[in-house]
């Protein structure tokens, strides 16, 4: 196995299109690294040049240390999988998976023993005879990556390789994914456009938009200190609640922020994190709140300064949680995630040019539709961005 460095790598495909900016990204030996972001922002170009699909514009890849921008793909020794498994149909599980060591004439008793190997990793084992049409969608990717496994390449690219399973599946193959991953220490790079999925999977994830990097860290910081909002918006589900607010310390340092006749007391601590909110008094910002940070102050108790009122607009029991919308007057602060994704979900945009907020409330909740509500914020949990740059404020 080996890491993968992209350095200042871009790419501008022939037609003129900038697929690629500067993008820097150091994959460690042995580390699962999720790259996610809408479509379109990069993904499969950044993996196809590692793979040597596809001509580097600028920059450097290295694997293992070494340059390979040149470097037939054939030589680079990666494995890809790809979102169609592109099995040959009429050679058995044992012929599939066996093929790119048949290929280069390995001979017959180690191709045997390894085939098993891998077979038995991925559960195979008693499907090895049988022809890919008579497996189910989950086994014939499970063979797709044990081909690709048994070579033993130096790293595995994977391109959204789940994305033809449905919903259930996609969840087992993916902890298979995750497990075979540590087993078998093999540096991984993997590409999804699904935010659940890069945030269960990956050691680290690296959010990408436009073909930049946005941002990578491990999933709980992504989730915890997104550096902007678009990965704000990104990571999450709801995704995180925004409007633009007036914020203000007084003269004895208390602070608050304000929107559309709300106003939530900015506890002290919250202050000491973020140094850099203090220059933002007087002036409006992005104020961030997710959706479980906010409760019924019915059954969630609180200090002063902490409550919304509202009225519940819709009220949606999904069991472990209840979920509310509620308007607020106040502008809703918007990335083109939240546009794409209320395209996807059908969702609609509070009436009267207000924002709707979402709270995942504790089923104990016995909030109706069109019952005022008050609504306990977890202020400790505010964040806060700047309103033209979008970017964090934090130091
Ligand atoms: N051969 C090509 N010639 C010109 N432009 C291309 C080519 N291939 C991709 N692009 C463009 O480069 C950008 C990045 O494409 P890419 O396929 O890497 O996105 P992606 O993140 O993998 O998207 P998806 O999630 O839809 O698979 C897009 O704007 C795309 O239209
Ligand atoms: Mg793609």
């Amino acid at each position: 196995m080996a890491g993968i460095e992209l350095d200042r790598v871009s790419k501008v495909y022939p037609d003129g299109t900038r697929a690629i900016t500067d993008l820097s990204i150091d994959v460690m030996d042995g580390e699962l690294l999720v790259v996610v972001g809408p479509s379109g922002c990069g993904k499969t170009t950044a993996l196809r040049m590692i793979a040597g699909l596809e001509k580097i514009s600028d920059g450097e890849v290295r694997i293992g240390g070494e340059v390979v921008n040149t470097m037939p793909a054939r030589d680079r020794d990666v494995a890809m999988v790809f979102q169609s498994y592109a099995l040959y149909p009429h050679l058995t599980v044992f012929d599939n998976i066996a093929f790119g060591l048949t290929l280069r004439k390995t001979p017959r008793d180690v191709v045997e023993r390894r085939v098993r190997e891998v077979a038995e990793l991925l559960e195979l084992g008693e499907h090895l005879r049988r022809k890919p049409r008579h497996l189910s969608g989950g086994q014939r990717q499970r063979v797709a990556m044990g081909r690709a496994i048994v070579r033993e390449p130096r790293a595995f690219l994977m391109d959204e390789p789940l994305s033809n399973l449905d919903a259930k599946l996609r969840v087992q193959m993916r902890a298979q994914i995750a497990r075979i991953q540590r087993d078998l220490r093999a540096t991984t790079v993997y590409v999804t456009h699904d935010q659940t999925e890069a945030m269960t999977l990956g050691d680290r994830v690296a959010v990408m938009r436009a073909g930049v990097l946005q941002q990578i860290a491990s999933p709980q910081e992504l989730y915890d200190e997104p550096v902007d909002t678009s990965v704000a918006a990104f990571i999450g589900s709801p995704p995180m609640n925004m409007v633009v607010a007036g914020f203000d310390v007084d003269d004895d340092g208390g602070a608050s922020v304000s929107f559309g006749g709300h106003r939530l007391a900015v506890p002290q601590i919250v202050l000491r994190k973020r140094p850099a909110l203090a220059a933002y008094s007087g002036r409006q910002l992005v104020l961030g709140i997710r959706s479980e940070d906010m409760d019924d102050a019915a059954i969630a108790d609180g200090p002063e300064g902490t409550t919304l009122r509202s009225v519940a607009d819709l009220v949606e029991a999904m069991g472990a949680d209840v979920m509310v919308h509620f308007p607020v007057r106040a502008e809703q602060a918007r990335t083109e995630e939240h546009e794409t994704l209320d395209r996807e979900s059908g969702r609609v945009r509070a009436p009267g040019g207000g924002a709707l907020l979402v709270g995942r409330f504790r089923p104990r909740t016995r909030i109706f539709e069109g019952q005022p509500i008050t609504v306990r914020v977890d202020t400790e949990r505010l964040h806060f961005f700047d309103l033209d740059t979008g970017h964090s404020i934090r130091r």
